[in-house]
């Protein structure tokens, strides 16, 4: 479906449109100014039109992150959580965790029935599989600090966006279709997504009244606008109506959280990214150790050399994931020895060069599972340097469907990446392990890896993608694709991806990784392949030649949307 002519002229590598001063790509894009590059146009076009009036790269963030909560409601969100990658034009950084957190009534065994059974119902698809939501407080916090426009401005086009409608693309108006009967259950999440009980079509315009009644209250009030008043009290009214547990007062408590990052070297490279409670930033700066110490140039891209060293680096960080990785709020998670380069050295010397190891469940006390791919990423620089990569998520495409009733929002079923309960271990890759049990306030563990990538002080890339635990190994790839195989920043996104996460114990290439031939010698290694469509979803900005910003949307999407001046 083409997208309005008014938004955007090409809808491939382009040069594109002029919405006044800003350039709408649907394509890489190059800027001299600021740039935003995310999951749907007008969301990319509103942040960057916030860079263009002043605001710096924490204000488009925000803007840009309120903006994706109208446009693209399979993930982006007010009622999930995710994180905030900064890095300042001094090199320095921080991050901004909001994370959701389990209500006060949570318990290590709230995801089992009446009888005592695990229930992957209540688990994931229940009011008790709904976290306490973070993003506001997370997008409240980082703007005191770190923002430098009016807050309201940047609540604003979001509002817009769902008073007034905005245009459905071809690709959300088939996502929508796509749960024509799964939202029937949900009253109003199928009064918000259907007309008249029927399916939007390309090029239709939606519009929100709930959703934009709620985002003026957050315009308004700030964190107040959803954490207390009237968006809270509907908020506990439908949980309590749904056999959930969040009330006003866990909402009351909620605070997102600022933390040094996780930092790592490669190459050279400086890596900055998300710290526990993801797990994103500790792998990703593992696996990179245990990479460095190969000539992973040498073997090619995507050659069977290349990704057998990859799959033997995730099998390790994943099964350390399981043992280690949860809230540091909660328990001790061992970073700085994950994330150092002896730890590393001790993992290289049990790869072998042509053979794959075995993923043995008893290292730990489970295994995880896979996951869907729902989630979302965007980057975001202006015009001074400064970087934010931020991820986040309502987990599962449209989270729990569970929109709160005259509020117009979805709520997330994040309390799935909470553990099932204590000791559960399953072949389809549940774990019981101690540290990622739901207790009261704590955080579930994550594996979204918003990263930024340096050098010598300066800004070389901004990365992150969706897609559950393969998140890390698609960051990993687009580090690896630019450091090791000097990629050009469109095709370090759009090169084919794999992912192992140690158990199941086999890789997930995506179609067209390699030849049949080269499978064949990957399978004689020892490694179990399939195949699948599509990995992620890296919605990234580089630093071109002559420091000219580079967005990169990712192919594999096609709403992602470059927009810059
Ligand atoms: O935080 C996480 O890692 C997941 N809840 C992200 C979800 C995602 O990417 C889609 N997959 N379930």
């Amino acid at each position: 479906m083409p997208l309005p002519a008014a938004l955007l002229a090409t809808a491939c590598n382009a040069p594109a449109a002029e919405t006044p001063g800003v350039t709408v790509a649907q394509g890489t894009l190059e800027s001299g100014g600021g740039m935003v590059v995310s999951a749907y146009p007008h969301a990319s076009r509103a942040g960057a039109e916030v860079l263009r009036a002043g605001g710096n790269a924490v204000d488009a963030a925000i803007a840009t992150g309120f903006a994706l909560a109208v446009t693209h409601p399979a993930a982006g969100n007010i009622g999930g959580g995710g994180f905030m990658v900064i890095r300042f034009p001094d090199g320095s950084s921080t991050v901004m965790d909001f994370r959701e957190k389990a209500p006060l009534r949570a318990h290590p065994e709230m995801f089992l029935d009446e009888s005592g059974e695990y229930s992957y119902r209540i688990h994931h698809r229940s009011h008790l599989a709904v976290g306490v939501p973070g993003t506001v407080a997370g997008f409240a916090q980082a703007h005191e600090k770190y923002g430098s426009a009016a807050w309201t401005g940047l609540v604003e086009p979001a509002v817009a966006l769902a008073r007034d409608g905005f245009e459905v693309s071809e690709r959300l108006a088939g996502s929508l279709a796509g749960r024509l009967e799964a939202f029937r259950d949900y009253p109003a999440t199928f009064a918000q997504f259907f007309r008249d009980g029927e399916p939007y079509a390309p090029g239709d315009t939606l519009v929100q009244a709930d959703l934009a009644a709620t985002l003026e209250r957050i315009r308004d009030h700030g964190r107040d606008g959803f954490y207390a008043g009237e968006t809270a009290r509907l908020l506990a009214e439908e949980m309590e109506r749904g056999g959930g547990w969040i009330t006003e007062e866990d909402l009351a408590r909620y605070q997102a959280v600022e933390r040094e990052p996780v930092r790592g070297t490669y190459r050279g490279y400086d890596i900055i990214s998300m710290a526990p409670p993801s797990s994103g930033g500790t792998a990703l700066v593992e696996m990179l150790n245990v990479l460095e110490g190969f000539d992973v140039a040498a073997m090619g891209a995507n050659s069977p050399a290349h990704a057998h060293h990859l799959i033997e680096a995730m099998r390790r960080a994943f099964r350390d994931r399981a043992a280690h990785l949860a809230d540091p709020d909660f328990s001790d998670v061992p970073v700085a020895r994950l994330t150092s380069k002896a730890y590393a050295a001790e993992i290289r010397a049990t790869i072998k060069a042509d053979a794959a190891s075995v993923s043995d469940p008893d290292d730990v006390a489970g295994a995880p599972g896979w996951e869907s791919s729902e989630t979302t990423h965007y980057s975001v620089v202006d015009a001074d340097g400064l970087a934010v990569s931020v991820t986040y998520t309502l987990e599962g495409g449209y989270g729990s469907y569970i929109t709160v009733p005259g509020a117009g929002f979805l709520l997330n079923n994040e309390m799935g990446d909470f553990n099932a309960r204590p000791g559960l271990t399953t072949d389809r890759g549940l774990i019981g392990t101690e540290p990622n049990l739901a207790r009261p306030e704590q955080r579930m563990l994550s594996s979204m890896t918003p990263t930024i990538l340096a050098r010598d002080g300066e800004l070389v890339a901004v990365v992150g993608s969706p897609g559950g635990r393969t998140i890390i190994n698609t960051v990993l790839q687009i580090v690896v694709n630019v450091v090791d195989f000097g990629m050009s920043p469109a095709d370090a996104v759009a090169a084919k991806r794999l992912h192992h996460q140690w158990l199941p114990d086999a890789a997930r290439l995506e179609d067209g990784y390699m030849s049949e031939d080269d499978a064949a010698v990957l399978t004689a290694m020892g490694h179990q392949i399939s195949w699948s469509g599509r990995q992620g979803i890296a919605h990234c900005i580089f630093t071109g030649e002559g420091g000219v910003l580079v967005g990169v949307p990712d192919p594999r999407d096609s709403d992602g949307t470059a927009a810059g001046y």
